[in-house]
């Protein structure tokens, strides 16, 4: 029987209901309990001297989980270096940040060789692969050159850049190349795709078959959007209890009447946290009356904190932080509360529905699911307005409903802060309407059956 087989760089089996692991884990899990089960292959999290030779193998219910333990110079070269300190910068459009390194890059390399050699021997030839994420770009090149011909797909959760930006690295030929290894290359958005198929048109001298069909490097590939989404309809029951659960009431009664600003988000240079603190400090600045009646409360959980630009964004955001509540606190409030720790998706749901107004104000965003679960988390009587940025890839299906902002625009967001903090029940409730519509039809389920059956009709003929 045709298993799905999964493989993401991280592997996190997650107790229901328990952790908040971010898109990519929910979705993969889902995906896995929705196909009846299947393997998920990845890093451990573990990082040993040595690299492990064999894979763990545990399963839990019908999904078989096979994890393998990096070397801490694997580990460096692999994870901190190539994928986040060059692939990542680089895909966010900061070529500012961007490392280029042949050491790192040769490590990016021996680790997807590696992962390949461990995974071959579990799949089986009816198997379908589905590949997560930038930390595997040359998984399916190396799997090929062991003998391996299963369909295989590729979904990049992070945003992909234009050609003039991906163009400044050094082996981008090289890479691009072993993308197209894969059968089907899916993304975020129409933007995100549109950008991989000119590059794949104008530097690698692809023939376009049809709409989503290309001949190049020898073989046909399937390229198409399949925009990420959440599992609205629990997420909308969870959330009606959760506002009852005893976080959220704690948190409602410390608020003592003041309006709840959220954002939630990986404490990352791409979210634009600094430009987001400062909007709200021109809001108290701009509109004087929001004084000691609304509060900002900022969760952000440190992540990849091995690698240099995390530690100084995590700095930048202290000293922000502290330099804005020692400007405007008083002794019976405090303006920004800035939490470096994560919470449970329940207790997070709960504080989504206490808020007026989710922040999500991203410089580059594939997604970003914060946005699509702070809308399903909303009541529906009374909800509360998303302030999203033109530049996460949730704008191209949440226009409809959010206030949409340039987050370079610090006086714009407080503009619209003001504006969603004085809207009227009616506007709130239309806005609400509008994208919890978009997102019942555009759920968990819906992404990843588009995907699996895409990957399904592998190989492809141009007939698609
Ligand atoms: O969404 C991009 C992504 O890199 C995912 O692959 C990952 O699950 C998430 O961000 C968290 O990143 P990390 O595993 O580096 O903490």
């Amino acid at each position: 029987m045709s298993r799905l087989v999964i493989i993401s760089n991280r592997v996190a089996p997650i107790a229901e209901g328990k952790a908040s692991s971010g898109g990519l884990a929910v979705a993969v899990l889902e995906a896995l309990k929705k196909a009846g089960g299947g393997i998920w292959f990845g890093w451990s999290g573990e990082v040993l001297a040595e690299t492990q030779s064999e894979p763990n193998l545990f399963r839990t219910g019908k999904i078989e989980y096979a994890t393998i333990d990096l070397s801490i110079r694997d580990h460096d070269e692999y994870y901190n270096g190539y994928a986040n300190a060059t692939l990542w910068p680089l895909f966010h459009y900061r070529l500012d940040l961007t490392e280029f390194s042949r050491r790192t890059y040769s490590g990016y390399l021996r680790v997807n060789a590696l992962f390949a050699s461990r995974l071959a021997p579990l799949v089986e030839a009816e198997d379908r692969l589905w590949v997560h994420d930038y930390h595997l770009i040359p998984l399916a090149e190396e799997l090929r050159k062991i003998g391996l011909s299963t369909p295989m797909g590729f979904f990049l959760h992070t945003p992909f850049p234009v050609p003039e930006i991906l163009v400044a690295l050094p082996n981008h030929a090289t890479l691009m190349r072993s993308l197209c290894a894969y059968d089907l290359i899916g993304f975020q958005t129409n933007a995100d795709r549109d950008a991989f198929v000119h590059y794949l048109v104008v530097e690698a001298g692809a023939e376009m078959l049809s709409e989503k069909l290309f001949r190049v490097h020898g073989r046909t590939i399937r390229v198409e959007a399949f925009p990420i989404s959440i599992e609205t309809e629990d997420i909308v029951k969870l959330s009606a209890q959760a506002e009852k659960a005893r976080q959220a009431e704690r948190l409602r009664e410390s608020l003592k009447g003041s309006e709840l600003i959220i954002g939630v988000d990986r404490l990352d240079y791409s979210k634009g946290l600094p430009e987001r603190l400062l909007a709200f400090q021109a809001l108290l600045d701009n509109y004087a009356g929001n004084r000691g009646h609304v509060t900002l409360m900022q969760i952000a959980p440190p992540t990849r904190s091995d690698v240099a630009e995390y530690q100084e964004i995590r700095q930048t955001l202290e000293s922000l932080a502290g330099h804005i509540n020692g400007a405007f606190a008083e002794f019976d409030w405090v303006p920004i509360r800035y939490l470096n720790k994560s919470f449970s998706r329940r207790n997070l749901l709960g504080f989504f529905r206490a808020a007026k107004i989710g922040l999500v104000t991203p410089l580059r965003d594939g997604m970003n699911l914060v946005a699509k679960e702070f809308v399903a988390a909303q009541d529906p009587a009374d909800p509360g307005v998303l302030i999203l940025s033109r530049f996460a890839g949730a704008a191209s299906e949440l226009s409809c409903g959010a206030l949409i902002v340039n987050p370079y625009d610090i006086e714009g967001v407080a503009e619209n802060l003001q504006r969603a903090l004085s809207m009227p029940a009616e506007e709130r409730r239309e806005r609400y309407d509008a994208m919890i519509e978009v997102l019942s039809h555009n759920n968990i389920d819906v992404w990843r059956q588009r995907f699996v059956d895409a990957l399904d009709q592998a190989p492809y003929t141009d007939s698609v």
